[in-house]
């Protein structure tokens, strides 16, 4: 094991997640946990130099810290450490989303934490996190990495084997190796991270 040099926010933000799964993971979730922070254990990456960006739906960002400092322990705790991270973010939209695409187009950011895109490069796993504002439904898509999605306020997540689901803040979605899936906001804007094994 090499020393860290991962940002004391992020090594938060992944201990959170990591707790979180170890305490209400189902034996998948464990499993997929299992590589995922063994990986991120083992090095701490590459941080590199993003140019951050923020897209118009970002400015939902202050309702959802706001909701999530009112909920029960690590939510207050995954705001600030998100929070304070949040400003070197590149957020984009999906890439396969077209401008016809209202209002979905306008209406949801993603943002990669570590892999391919994000503040810590690294090609063994993805760890981001995804913004919608209200009433939006994320189209239906498939990788093949499982998945595992740690809500961080309210929404709903399906996929091709589970009927519609709401986790809660602080809730766990795990979603199996090439899976139909997707998510939808409700009465107010969503925020998630999914954390992915990348093979
Ligand atoms: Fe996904």
């Amino acid at each position: 094991m090499t020393e860290s040099t991962r940002s004391p926010n992020l090594q938060i933000l992944l201990d959170h997640a990591e707790a979180a799964i170890a305490a209400h993971g189902t034996p998948a979730m464990l499993k997929a946990a299992s590589l995922i922070f063994g990986r991120l254990r083992e090095n701490s990456g590459q941080e590199v130099a993003i140019e951050p960006q923020r897209l118009d739906v970002c400015r939902h960002l202050e309702a959802v810290y706001a909701g999530m400092a009112a909920e029960a322990s690590p939510l207050p705790e995954l705001a600030s450490a998100f929070m304070a991270l949040e400003p070197r973010l590149q957020w984009t939209r999906r890439k396969a989303a077209q401008p016809g695409d209202m209002p979905f187009y306008d209406s949801h950011a993603n943002a990669t934490l570590i892999g391919q895109g994000g503040i810590e490069q690294r090609e063994d796993v993805w760890v981001g996190a995804t913004l919608m504002a209200r009433d939006i439904v994320y189209p239906v898509h498939d990788h093949p990495p499982e998945e595992i999605y740690l809500a961080l306020t309210e929404g709903e997540w399906w996929n091709s084997a589970m009927d519609w689901t709401r986790p809660g803040p602080g809730g766990l979605i795990y979603n199996p190796p090439g899976i139909a899936h997707t998510m939808r906001s409700g009465a107010k804007p969503l925020l998630a991270l999914w954390l992915l094994p990348v093979d």
